[in-house]
């Protein structure tokens, strides 16, 4: 059976995109192949990301964008949609049409410092300002409820004293969110490539 056929949705710097292609590199999606890379916003540098490493990157505008999404989904025979760094909710009617087939990661251990309104920088100082010790970063299943599909892993960062939300923001990311997308994906493209283990 041939892999996974996987599109990353993104709309900035792109870092999580990067593990996955820097994973891919090292032979560690053998179930996934990174065929399409989109973002709804034009100047996503993960969009030069996925240029240079030789994967079709398209833009897609406000306007009819999950009709648009949908087509060029098909288009190129997508099977697993990855959000890194996603920044807008996908419908109700779009999720449903991709039972388990949607993952996303998301900057902190759900179900704290989620839901409505809680990205990128946001989470942080919230995780900040509530004085947790310990925060970290989640991949799951997307359904209709911003960050509310069933967790697949989950990974603890120490929050240190003295740290910003940059800092933290910046630990987060290569302690947990850059090791856990890459072991995801490669876990849900092998369930569906052949069928979930008992
Ligand atoms: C990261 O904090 C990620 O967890 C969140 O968006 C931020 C930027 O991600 N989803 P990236 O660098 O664009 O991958």
């Amino acid at each position: 059976m041939l892999k996974v056929r996987t599109a990353v949705l993104v709309s900035g710097g792109g870092t999580n995109l990067q593990a996955l292609i820097d994973a891919s590199g090292r032979g560690e999606l053998p179930d996934a192949e990174l065929a399409l890379v989109v973002s709804n916003r034009k100047s996503a540098f993960a969009l030069e990301r996925a240029e240079k490493a030789g994967i079709r990157a398209e833009y897609i505008g406000k306007d009819g964008f999950e009709q648009k999404l949908g087509a060029l989904l098909d288009e190129c025979g997508i099977e697993l949609i990855v959000l890194a760094g996603f920044l807008k909710i996908l419908s109700a009617d779009f999720t449903e049409k991709w039972p388990g087939r949607i993952i996303n990661i998301h900057p902190s251990l759900i179900p704290s410092f989620c839901g409505e309104g809680y990205y990128g920088l946001r989470v942080h100082e919230e995780a900040l300002k509530y004085g947790v010790k310990v925060t970290g970063a989640t991949v799951h299943y997307v359904n209709h409820i911003p960050d509310g599909g069933r967790i697949i892993f989950q990974k603890a960062v120490n929050v240190l004293e003295g740290d910003t939300p940059e800092l933290l923001q910046r630990r987060v990311m290569e302690q947990a969110e850059w090791i856990l997308l890459p072991e995801a994906v490669e876990k849900v493209a092998k369930e569906i490539r052949y069928g979930k283990s008992c």
